[in-house]
C-alpha cells in the first residue's frame, strides 16, 4: 500500500517504520523541519528501543522517506494516517489545532479518493466532524477511519506489532477491507465499530488504567498506615482473574502524554454531555496527591528541606523513553525546590540541558555523581540502570543513607541490611524491620 503518515512523533514514527518494514511504501510528513532534518541524519528525536535500526534499514531500502512538503507527502497515496499530537487544552478538552491544520491541508492538497485514518487520540465525534468537513464539496472523496493506537512508549515497536487487539471505526466496506489487509500481519482480534465507539474505546481504556493506578496507590497509602505490606496485597489481589496483576504496582502516580490527558478529556466530555464523571476527577486528584505525598515523606524524614541536598534519580515519566511530558519527577523536583531543597538530578536518556534551568536543578553525569553528599536520594524512574547500582558505593557517597523509592525498585529487607533508611511505597520501615517473612 502507498501510505502517508502525518506526524513524526512517538506514534507516527513507529507506525511509519513498521508499515515500511511490512513492505509498504511510506512517506512520513512532519511540519517541524528540524525534526525531519534530524531523522534524515539518523538522529531520531524520540528514544525508543529498536526504532533507529528499523528507520535506517527502511530508509536505505527507500521504503521509508521523510518530508515537510505536503505535495510530496500525499502524491499517489492510498492511505493517509494522521498521528499528530492532541495535547490537553486549558479546559481539559484536547487541543485539536494540529489535527484540524492537517485536515485542512488534506482538503487543499488531495483531489482523488483517499482513506484517512485518524490515529491521534481524538474526542468522540471528531471523525464524524472531519468527514463532514472533508466531504462537503464532494461526497465520498475522503473515507474516514478511526484507528486508535494503544502502544506504550518504551516498548512501542513490540506493542505495535503484537497488540492485544486492533480497534477500527469505519463506515464503508472498502475501508474495512483496506484495514484488514493493512493489519493482516497482526495476530490479534480486530474489532470493527462505528467511529464514536472506537474513539470512546481509546479514552475508556486509558481512564481504566489510570483508575487502576490511583486505586493501588490508595491501597498502598493505607498499607503504610495500617502496617500491611503492599507487595503481598498486590500479589494477593492480582491473582484474582477478575482483577489481573497488571497496573497494580504502587508508586508516584501516572504521567506521560496519554493517561493524564485522556482522563482529563473524559472529564471534559462528561461536562459537555452533563454526565457525572466524578470518578475520573477523583482518579486525577489522587494522582496529584501521590506526588505531594512523596515530598512530605522526605520532608518529615529530613525535618524540612531548606538547604538539604536531594539526589533525584530518573526524570522520564517511565523507563525506556526520553519523554518528560507530565512526568511526576518534574512536579516532585518543583516541590522540593519550592521548599528550599537543592536538587541534583540524573537520567540516563533525558536531555537535561533546557530542563535544569527551568526547574532549578543541577544535572549530574551519572547516578553516583547525583548522590554524592546528598542528604537523601529519591528514585523516580524505574530504569534498568538503577537496578544495577553498586548500592554500597551509593551509601558511602551520601551524607546520610536515606533512599525514598517512588518505584519500589529494591527489596526493602535487602536495603535495610545494606544500611539504608529505605522508604518504598506501601510498606512502612517498621513493617520491614518487624517482618519475619520476605517483604518483596
Ligand atoms: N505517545 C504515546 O505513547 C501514544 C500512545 C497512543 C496514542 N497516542 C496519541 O497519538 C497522538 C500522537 O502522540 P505522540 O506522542 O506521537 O505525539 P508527538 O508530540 O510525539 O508527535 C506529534 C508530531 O506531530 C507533528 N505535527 C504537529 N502538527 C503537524 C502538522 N500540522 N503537520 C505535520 N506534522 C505535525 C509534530 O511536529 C510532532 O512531531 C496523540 O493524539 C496521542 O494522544 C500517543
Amino acid at each position: 500500500m502507498r501510505i502517508c503518515v502525518v506526524g513524526a512523533g512517538y506514534v507516527g514514527l513507529v507506525s511509519a517504520a513498521v508499515f515500511a518494514d511490512w513492505g509498504h511504501d511510506v512517506v512520513c510528513l512532519d511540519n517541524d523541519p528540524l525534526k525531519i532534518g534530524r531523522i534524515r541524519a539518523g538522529n531520531l528525536p524520540v528514544y525508543e528501543p529498536g526504532l533507529p535500526e528499523m528507520v535506517s534499514r527502511n530508509m536505505e531500502k527507500k521504503s521509508l522517506r521523510f518530508t515537510t512538503d505536503w505535495e510530496v507527502a500525499v502524491k499517489d497515496r492510498e492511505l493517509v494516517m494522521v498521528a499528530v499530537g492532541t495535547p490537553p487544552g486549558e479546559d481539559g478538552h484536547p487541543n485539536l489545532t494540529a489535527l484540524w491544520n492537517v485536515v485542512k491541508s488534506l482538503k487543499a492538497s488531495i483531489r482523488d479518493h483517499v482513506l484517512v485514518a485518524i490515529k491521534s487520540t481524538v474526542p468522540v465525534g471528531t471523525c464524524a466532524a472531519v468527514s463532514r468537513f472533508l466531504n462537503e464539496d464532494r461526497e465520498g472523496r475522503f473515507d474516514i477511519i478511526s484507528a486508535p493506537e494503544f502502544l506504550r512508549q518504551g516498548s512501542a515497536i513490540n506493542d505495535f506489532m503484537s497488540p492485544d487487539r486492533m480497534v477500527i471505526g469505519c463506515r464503508t466496506e472498502a475501508a474495512r477491507q483496506s484495514m484488514k489487509e493493512l493489519f493482516e500481519p497482526l495476530d490479534c482480534p480486530v474489532i470493527f465499530t462505528d467511529w464514536q465507539s472506537s474513539e470512546m474505546i481509546k479514552y475508556a481504556a486509558n481512564a481504566y488504567l489510570a483508575m487502576k493506578i490511583s486505586f493501588i496507590n490508595t491501597i498502598a497509602n493505607l498499607c503504610e498506615e495500617a502496617d500491611a505490606n503492599i507487595y503481598q496485597v498486590a500479589l494477593g489481589i492480582g491473582l484474582d482473574r477478575r482483577i489481573g496483576p497488571a497496573f497494580l504496582k504502587p508508586g508516584i502516580g501516572f504521567g506521560g502524554s496519554c493517561l493524564p490527558k485522556d482522563t482529563k478529556a473524559l472529564v471534559a466530555l462528561g461536562e459537555t454531555y452533563g454526565v457525572n464523571v466524578s470518578l475520573f476527577q477523583e482518579v486525577l486528584r489522587i494522582n496529584h496527591e501521590q506526588r505531594v505525598r512523596i515530598v512530605k515523606k522526605l520532608e518529615a524524614r529530613l525535618e524540612g528541606l531548606a538547604g538539604k541536598r536531594i539526589a533525584v534519580l530518573g526524570l522520564a515519566f517511565k523507563a525506556n523513553t526520553n519523554d518528560v511530558r507530565e512526568a511526576p519527577a518534574l512536579a516532585i523536583i518543583h516541590q522540593i525546590v519550592q521548599a528550599g531543597g537543592q536538587v541534583v538530578a540524573y537520567d540516563p536518556v533525558v536531555d537535561m540541558k533546557d530542563l535544569s534551568p527551568l526547574y532549578g536543578f543541577t544535572p549530574a553525569e551519572d547516578a553516583y555523581q547525583a548522590v554524592t553528599h546528598a542528604d537523601a536520594a529519591v528514585l523516580l524512574t524505574e530504569w534498568d540502570e538503577f537496578y544495577g547500582l553498586e548500592l554500597e558505593r551509593v551509601r558511602e557517597l551520601m551524607n546520610q543513607p536515606l533512599l525514598v523509592d517512588g518505584r519500589n525498585l529494591f527489596a526493602p529487607q535487602v536495603m535495610r541490611q545494606l544500611g539504608f533508611h529505605y522508604i518504598p511505597v506501601g510498606i512502612s520501615e517498621e513493617h520491614v524491620a518487624n517482618s519475619l517473612v520476605p517483604t518483596a
